[in-house]
């Protein structure tokens, strides 16, 4: 599902709409605006995740890569292949950290769900080109809404999306020792640090008495904005 099969029926809507709106011609040239104005709202839900092209230039290269290379089996989901978008898959893979799922890519390895081929089975790829498909689809997976239009919308919902992907395999069960949202006990001692210490600890990571908290929950592509957004929810789940 890339904009590749997409383009030839986007031409034959334009021709069709040029042939028989002749009376209106500007109906047709309203058409791909009326597009394009849409697809920012119908975007999350509707296309799938791999269809935006990214903004950052190493994003829209590991786009192109990921295209050519790694759709074949990861968009359909082949044999288990995380789908890009499918932050349930990509979550535990994310965790484990970028440059190991970068390395695994690069060198190929046989996991829970089948095999994933060394550069995705074309060694005439630079270790470069699969770091940026990675790079790709993992921010393709993080769970995030859109970075501008929602965090400013609605902090909170931000907040619990970003929680929800990065932060819940530990802190909703409480493992080891990690504090629930909405315990209250929990949360109190900690809250009486300041903020600043919480949201610090979570950057940058912390030992504590409980356990490991490890750095940005263990997703080093998280800025610290988006951390400081999940602990002002976590911290308002107990207000
Ligand atoms: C022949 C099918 C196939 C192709 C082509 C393919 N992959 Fe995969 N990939 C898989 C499978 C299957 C898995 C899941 C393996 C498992 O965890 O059991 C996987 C897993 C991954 C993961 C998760 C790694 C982890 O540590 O959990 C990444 C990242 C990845 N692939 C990147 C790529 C990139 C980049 C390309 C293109 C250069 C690519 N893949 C091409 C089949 C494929
Ligand atoms: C691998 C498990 C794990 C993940 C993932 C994780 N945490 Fe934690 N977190 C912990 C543990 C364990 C503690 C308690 C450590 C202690 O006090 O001994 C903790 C404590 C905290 C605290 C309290 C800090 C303090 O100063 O008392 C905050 C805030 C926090 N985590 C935020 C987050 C955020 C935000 C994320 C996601 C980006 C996250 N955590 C992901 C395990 C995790």
């Amino acid at each position: 599902m890339t904009m590749k099969p997409f383009l030839p029926f986007l031409t034959v809507g334009l021709f069709f709409l040029g042939a028989c709106g002749l009376e209106k011609p500007p109906a047709s040239l309203k058409f791909p605006d009326a597009k394009s104005d849409a697809a920012p709202v119908a975007a999350p839900a509707a296309a799938p995740a791999t269809d935006v092209i990214p903004a950052d230039p190493k994003l829209a290269a590991g786009k192109i890569v990921y295209d050519a290379n790694c759709g074949a089996c990861h968009e359909a989901g082949m044999m288990g292949a995380p789908k890009p978008g499918d932050v349930a898959a990509w979550a535990p893979r994310i965790a484990q950290g970028l440059d190991v799922m970068t390395k695994k890519s690069i060198d190929g390895f046989t996991g829970k769900a089948g095999v994933m081929p060394a550069k995705g089975g074309n060694a005439s790829l630079t270790d470069i080109d699969v770091t940026n498909a990675v790079a790709f689809m993992a921010d393709k997976s993080k769970g995030e809404t859109p970075k501008t239009a929602a965090p400013a919308a609605d902090p909170k919902l931000a907040g619990k999306t970003l929680y929800d992907a990065n932060c819940a395999s530990c802190h909703n069960s409480g493992m080891m020792g990690a504090p629930k949202p909405g315990d209250k006990a929990a949360w109190a001692p900690r809250i009486a640090q300041g903020n600043a210490l919480l949201v610090s600890h979570s950057i940058k990571g912390f030992k504590g008495k409980l356990g490991m908290m490890p750095a940005k929950g263990g997703i080093a592509t998280l800025t610290d904005e988006e951390v400081t957004t999940i602990v002002n929810y976590m911290v308002d789940t107990v207000k």
